[in-house]
């Protein structure tokens, strides 16, 4: 889809410029130009932003007055040499980081961030009143269980919930999960699926 403002677009970061696992641009890119015009859009598990800059951008592409709420519980690292970066850089503080990277965007979209566990931020939200939710937090059967029945009673008729990391490698317990709520009620987009409420 080609954005509305592209010069605005230009002036925007480029979410690879930061460390994420966001391979599904082009699933925020089609629902930012599906959707409503005003409605909401969670995204939960979002890391240090790369997947929520890429939010933001398919928002600001569409000009639409989408809010956006950000899931992640964004523990302290304390240590960990996998970790070194985020402890230089943020004394180990990941919401500190995707404050940081998403400050550019607060400028043009509305974007809420919620600190706490995928699942029961949901209790924040009347149903149907979410036009997509993405999950990307805790890949264990459990939490992909609990994330799945939470929030697909937000998810408005119409809308869509969707979440990342299907396939058999390296999260095994994604897609039995999502097999067992919509059968095969869903589409497989790269490495993530989408189910549409209707
Ligand atoms: C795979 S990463 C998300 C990557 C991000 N979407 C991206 O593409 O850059 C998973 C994130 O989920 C968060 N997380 C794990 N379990 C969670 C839970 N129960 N509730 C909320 N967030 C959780 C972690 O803190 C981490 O930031």
């Amino acid at each position: 889809m080609e954005p509305k403002d592209k010069k605005l677009m230009e002036t925007l970061p480029i979410p690879q410029s930061v460390y994420g696992m966001c391979d599904f641009e082009d699933v925020y890119w089609r629902m930012a130009s599906e959707a409503p015009d005003e409605c909401i859009f969670v995204e939960l598990g979002c890391f240090i932003g790369q997947s929520s800059m890429t939010m933001a951008r398919a928002i600001v592409g569409t000009g639409k007055k989408i809010s956006m709420y950000c899931v992640d519980l964004w523990p302290i690292i304390k240590e960990g040499e996998m970790y070194r970066y985020y402890l230089q850089k943020w004394r180990g503080d990941l919401f500190r980081g995707w404050a940081e990277n998403m400050a550019p965007f607060r400028r043009h979209v509305d974007i809420h961030a919620l600190q706490c566990d995928s699942a029961q931020a949901a209790r924040l939200f009347a149903n149907q009143s979410v036009w997509f939710a993405f999950i990307d937090a805790n890949h264990n059967r459990s939490s992909v269980v609990a994330d799945v029945k939470a929030w697909h009673q937000k998810v408005a008729f119409g809308g869509y919930i969707g979440g990342h990391d299907v396939g058999p490698k390296p999260w095994p317990d994604v897609e039995p999960v999502v097999n067992g709520f919509y059968r095969d009620d869903w589409e497989l987009i790269h490495r993530s699926w989408l189910h549409h409420k209707n």
